[in-house]
């Protein structure tokens, strides 16, 4: 059967204590609601709706950067979960199939927890909830089970003392027939403590009416929701714990792996070594058989087979290096291109610019790419020696095989082959040192005997 998605999103996050709508908060460097939005693509679903409402405009502009594919309702009030799911029910009216509801602000449900729901739903059933046992069930629906079968849903808050010992809780996923869905959603009211139309009491009305309903287990770990910016750092961690092991599993060495932090994105391939404190931002792609060494940011690059980087390398947006490059300490990448088998290993800066085959890039050469207004580009041809300290101010061209002289500076493009000298020439006076040193000397002498 067909799979829609309502991924409700408009709650306030007031105990974040933000301007920043609560969703937008980020984990590994993207929005906590593009990490639920990434896991339920991988169940195809034909429809996805994102109910929104505090900073509606905001988490929209946002979210339709990256998927331009969902829909948005709005919720204009906030009167509770089952209020929220009937926003989206216009842009559901005519889907035939299964609805799955998730929360925007729970990212690490995987996505074998909602296909398993999934594959549940097609087995006869009329609803699947999503629950797992808590120690410490604090605030969340307990799942009231009479003679194996869930039967209804209670909030903590209406909880009585006895229901509050319960252990088995809601976390708020759950799976229904669209067409159900909506006509229980009708019948719901808001008479109980937050008087809040409660999503949860469609469990009691389809039991009621006798559809089936069943629950699916998963990890308290999964269902871990973001409330407070104490939650939010806690979910980081958990997400940087849980990529460290799945690198490591994938053939990846980490030296060090609490002090190395990945993106929601990275991709990193076999036998890749990576030192301590590497910073991975997003948008960075390691082929396999790579080194990484200390004290590294990278962002938005891509690494090819065989490369090595740093330690003290920074690697910025557009950056990508193919097979077998070196780059070196203290050296700045930035929308450059640099072909196999070339070397950037000390002090420079290297912007706008493509660097052919097996080149080598003496120490402090900095491309001056940028007069102020305009970024300009530089081409840097194959089997280039750039002596120490060569200042290239781009736009400019390095032919094949050419050299530059320690400290020039280059100003007109280099001919294929040609060697160039741009420096003020030296002149050496003979013995003049000895003499500078008495004049000043005396002169000091003579104004503070
Ligand atoms: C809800 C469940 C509870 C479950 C818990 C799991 C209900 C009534 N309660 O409680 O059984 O154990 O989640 O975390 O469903 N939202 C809206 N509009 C609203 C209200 C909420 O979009 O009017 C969104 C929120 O942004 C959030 C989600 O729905 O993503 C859950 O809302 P929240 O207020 O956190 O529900 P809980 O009280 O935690
Ligand atoms: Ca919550």
């Amino acid at each position: 059967m067909e799979t829609a998605i309502i991924v409700l999103a408009a709650g306030m996050g007031k105990r974040m204590d933000s301007d920043l709508p609560k969703v937008l908060h980020e984990v590994a460097g993207a929005p906590i609601v593009m990490h639920v939005l990434r896991t339920i693509k991988n169940l195809l679903p034909q429809k996805v709706v994102i109910v929104t409402g505090h900073g509606a405009t905001e988490v929209e502009n946002k979210v339709s950067q990256f998927e331009p594919e969902v829909t948005f309702a709005k919720q204009k009030i906030q009167k509770g979960t089952g209020h929220a799911v009937s926003c989206a029910k216009s842009d559901l009216k005519d889907f035939k199939g299964n609805t799955l509801i998730v929360y925007g602000d729970v990212p690490f449900i995987t996505s074998d927890t909602y296909a398993e729901i999934l594959t549940m739903k097609e087995k006869n059933t009329d609803m699947v909830v999503l629950s797992f046992n808590s120690e410490e069930p604090n605030n969340y629906g307990r799942l009231i089970v009479d003679n194996g079968n869930l039967t209804r849903i209670v909030e903590a808050k209406d909880a009585s003392i006895d229901e509050l010992k319960i252990k088995l809780c809601n976390s708020g996923v759950i799976c229904v027939d669209n067409e159900l869905l909506f006509d229980l959603l009708n019948k719901i009211t808001n008479k109980n403590a937050s008087e809040e139309y409660y999503l949860t009491d469609i469990v009691e009305l389809a039991c009621s009416q006798n559809y089936s309903i069943k629950t699916v287990m998963c990890e308290e770990s999964e269902t871990l929701g973001i409330n407070t910016r104490l939650e939010l750092s806690h979910a980081e961690k958990v997400f940087q714990e849980k990529t460290r092991e799945l690198v490591v599993k994938n053939g990846v060495t980490l030296i060090q792996p609490e002090t190395i932090y990945f993106s929601f994105d990275t991709e990193i391939g076999r036998d890749v070594y990576i030192g301590p404190n590497v910073v991975f931002g997003l948008g960075v792609t390691i082929e396999s058989g790579v080194k990484i060494l200390p004290f590294c940011h990278l962002e938005g690059c891509h690494v090819s087979h065989g490369s090595q980087v740093g330690p003290f390398a920074r690697l910025r947006p557009g950056t990508e290096l193919n097979e077998n490059v070196r780059i070196g300490n203290f050296v700045e990448l930035k929308n450059s291109i640099i072909s196999q088998g070339s070397k950037v290993n000390h002090l420079s800066y290297i912007g706008d610019t493509s660097i052919g085959e097996h080149s080598n890039i003496g120490a402090g050469t900095v491309t001056c790419n940028y007069d102020g207004v305009n970024k300009h580009h530089t081409k840097i041809g194959d089997e280039v020696f750039l002596g120490s300290n060569t200042l290239l101010v781009a736009p400019i061209t390095v032919g094949n095989q050419a050299m530059t002289a320690t400290g020039t500076i280059v100003t007109k493009d280099i001919p294929s082959g040609d060697l160039t000298i741009g420096r003020v020439k030296q002149e050496n006076k003979t013995g003049y040192a000895n003499k500078l040193l008495k004049r000043l000397k005396s002169k000091k002498k003579r104004k503070d005997p």
